[in-house]
């Protein structure tokens, strides 16, 4: 019997990391896609011995459309869950961001997911089964925080919610992840000073996935793990727009990020 297969975007650190061991532990076939050749090398190696399954490797750049391409070939070949994980946010003000940065932010966080799900998509539907989890950001769901990496992750959550009730009867289900802070490379790739955040806001990688998992069993849209972030985005829902992105504004440090 073939096992089924889960290609996993960003694999190579946090998140994915994450995602890419909770499938190969649940019996998944992997395709891991990253830029980093020697650190995918590594994981393929390490997932294979560990948990005996299959990994194919994508070296891939996902803000450079011949890669996105390539990634977008293997999934027309077919799989059975993608994972659009890889994603980055970044310091310093809008007004002054380079402008090829930000360019890069909105393809690998956005153009990538659109890409890779269309890609995806005439395989699942034609076998009348598939899960698609793009993981979006607390932040695309809380206004007023930072500029165009939240509006990447409030486009992720919008194109999974509605994508996901056009696909309604065919058998493919979407979901959007919705993690609020995770201890991962994160915020340091991205220069983001994150000492004075208080613990209890910290999500582990592992609890994070394993909600994760959990909600997609259930068949959830959008997953909010934790809590904190439950109660955060639900009352963020219930507050008048305006105070939310006042309060935002004053303690979620919404001043020196994109
Ligand atoms: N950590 C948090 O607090 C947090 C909160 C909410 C949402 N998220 C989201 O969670 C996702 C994963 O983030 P993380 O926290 O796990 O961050 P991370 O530790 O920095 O990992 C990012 C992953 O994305 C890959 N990646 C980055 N740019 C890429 C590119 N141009 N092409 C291909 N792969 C690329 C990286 O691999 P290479 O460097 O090898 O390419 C790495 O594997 C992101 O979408 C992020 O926005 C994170």
């Amino acid at each position: 019997m073939t096992r089924p297969v889960a290609l996993i975007t960003g694999p190579t650190s946090g998140i994915g990391t994450g995602f890419a061991t909770r499938f190969a532990v649940d019996g998944h076939d992997l395709v891991l896609v990253a830029r980093d050749a020697d650190k995918l090398a590594a994981l393929a190696a390490n997932l294979r011995l560990t948990h005996g399954v299959e990994v194919e490797v994508l070296a891939a750049d996902l803000s450079v459309a011949a890669d996105r391409e390539k990634v977008s070939e293997r999934l027309a070949a077919g799989v059975d869950v993608l994972v659009n994980n890889a994603g980055f946010g970044t310091s310093g003000e809008f007004w002054t961001a380079e402008h090829a940065l930000l360019q890069r932010q909105l393809d690998v966080n956005v153009t990538a997911v659109m890409d890779l799900t269309r890609a995806a998509l005439p395989v699942m539907i034609a076998r009348g089964s598939g899960r698609i989890v793009n993981v979006a950001s607390v932040a695309g769901l809380v206004s007023g925080r930072g500029s165009t990496y939240s509006a990447s992750k409030a486009w992720v959550v919008s194109f999974t919610e509605g994508l996901d009730g056009g696909l309604t009867g065919t058998g493919v289900r979407m979901m959007a992840l919705c993690p609020g802070f995770v201890r991962t490379e994160f915020h340091s790739r991205a220069g983001i000073e994150m000492s004075t955040m208080p613990s209890f806001m910290w999500l582990t990688v592992d609890k994070l996935v394993a909600a994760a998992m959990r909600d997609l069993a259930k068949g959830k849209v959008i997953s909010v793990p934790g809590a904190q972030y439950k109660v955060l985005t639900t009352a963020s829902r219930l507050i008048p727009r305006g105070i939310v992105r006042q309060v935002a504004g004053r303690f979620g440090q919404a001043r020196g990020r994109t």
